[in-house]
């Protein structure tokens, strides 16, 4: 029998190949979508805690991370969050604004799962899982796709099998492999949005506050790193191997081995107006007070003691602090350095910053500039977005970009 060919062929259906298939398709294309888990959507199943943060209202392109941060800007322009809360209300998925614009379901991720594969099935969207990938090479005007099942030929192939965390659930670099085999260059791949280890002495004392959250003001990077330097007020969450929570894993995406974080512990609350800090260490009132319960007046008590310890402060009344040690202590509180020991890896990670260049690729429509009819979207471009759904809004957008090309 002679082979069909299909407009498109989509490798991995994650978030960004099945929203893309679903796209193409209803426009009118013959779309295949080949993965190799034996479960589609696994991602966006354990996403935002099994609620799935699939988008932020507030999405734009400042919270992005790519070596070319205007790259982002035409997908997201063309197909902004507000389009796809649109397509969640047309299914009434019910869902709700957690923080900062952060959109979540209020019942479960599944239920994104089940709109995109309903999308595709609009489009008789062609869905083949597990079937592994084997090659994929050009010839003449078409691609063919090698698979463990038979040979397909397709106008183009799109590219969409995500990023490296979590291997358990199938995550490969098979993007980043095909974009090498075709010239393209690859941005090193790192974890990001991931927790932080220690292995400082400055940490030891903290260890024992494992499960402790908190809101913080969090630094880190610098003009000359990667992708420049980081500011957040957001909850920081300390555990066993170091440390966690949304400051943390935002801060992660901006670090740097080698380099150091600061944390100022009370700078979130700061921020917020509701004390400030320069008044609580000069208040006269506070002379007869112990300096851990000065501390604890903006934050923990266990907490306060740990940093009122790790100065030799604890127990003493604050009129017997000297100036001096009070302006250490104030130092630790306000501007806490530390050099992170590494992160917990890909395992623990959220995210991959780094992927096929962006160089390499049209920002209109995701298509690599110099081989026609190959396509990269989603996670395994080096776009990189902050906690807070704004990865699956690049998921979506880069899709609908590419559907739209195709
Ligand atoms: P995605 O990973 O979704 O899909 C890739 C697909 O390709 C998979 O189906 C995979 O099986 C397949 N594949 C891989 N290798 C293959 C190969 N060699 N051959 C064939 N198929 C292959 N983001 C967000 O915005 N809000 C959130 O709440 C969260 N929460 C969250 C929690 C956790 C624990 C993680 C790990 C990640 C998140 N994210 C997130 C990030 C988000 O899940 C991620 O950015 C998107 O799923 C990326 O979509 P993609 O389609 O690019 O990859």
């Amino acid at each position: 029998m002679a082979h069909k060919t299909w407009d498109a062929i989509v490798i991995g259906g994650g978030a960004a190949g099945l929203f893309c298939a679903g796209v193409a398709s209803q426009l009118g294309k013959r779309v295949l979508v080949l993965d190799h888990a034996d479960v589609l959507g696994e991602k966006i199943r354990i996403s935002g805690g099994g609620r799935c943060n699939f988008t932020n209202i507030h999405s734009n392109p400042s919270h992005f991370l790519s070596l070319n941060p205007h790259f982002v800007k035409s997908a997201l322009a063309r197909y902004p969050s507000s389009e796809f809360i649109k397509l969640v209300q047309s299914y009434r998925i019910a869902h709700h604004e957690k923080h900062q614009g952060q959109l979540f379901c209020d019942d479960s991720a599944k239920q994104i799962i089940e709109m995109l594969f309903s999308e595709c099935a609009k489009g008789n969207v062609k869905i083949r899982y597990p079937e592994t990938i084997q090659t994929i090479e050009k010839e003449a005007d078409e691609w063919i796709v090698k698979t463990n099942v038979g040979i397909e030929r397709t106008k183009s192939v799109v590219m969409a099998t995500g990023g490296l965390p979590v291997p358990a659930i199938g995550a490969t670099a098979y993007s980043l492999d095909i974009a090498k085999q075709f010239g393209l260059q690859v941005v090193e791949p790192r974890p990001a949005l991931v927790p932080l280890s220690f292995t400082s002495g400055e940490f030891e004392n903290l260890i024992e506050l494992a499960g402790l959250s908190l809101p913080v003001r969090i630094a880190s990077g610098s003009k000359g790193s990667r992708y420049g330097a980081c500011r957040f007020n957001e909850d920081l969450l300390l555990t066993h191997k170091g440390l966690s929570g949304p400051a943390v894993l935002q801060a992660s995406s901006y670090w740097t081995e080698g380099e150091q974080i600061h944390i100022d512990w009370l700078g979130a609350v700061e921020a917020n107006g509701q004390f400030d800090c320069d008044d609580l260490f000069n208040d006269e009132d506070n002379r007869l007070k112990l300096t851990e319960n000065i501390l604890a007046s903006v934050m923990p008590m266990r907490l306060a003691k740990a940093f009122a310890e790790q100065k030799n402060l604890l127990g003493r009344k604050w009129a017997e602090v000297s100036k001096k040690d009070r302006q250490t202590l104030k130092e630790l509180i306000s501007n806490w350095s530390v050099k992170p020991a590494g992160t917990l890896g890909w395992k623990k990670a959220e995210v991959m910053l780094g992927g096929v260049d962006t160089k390499a690729l049209d920002s209109q429509t995701m298509m690599a500039r110099n081989h026609p009819g190959l396509y990269f979207i989603g996670e395994c471009v080096d776009v990189t977005g902050h906690l807070g759904g704004h990865n699956f809004q690049w998921a979506w957008a880069s899709g609908f970009a590419c559907a739209h090309s195709l």
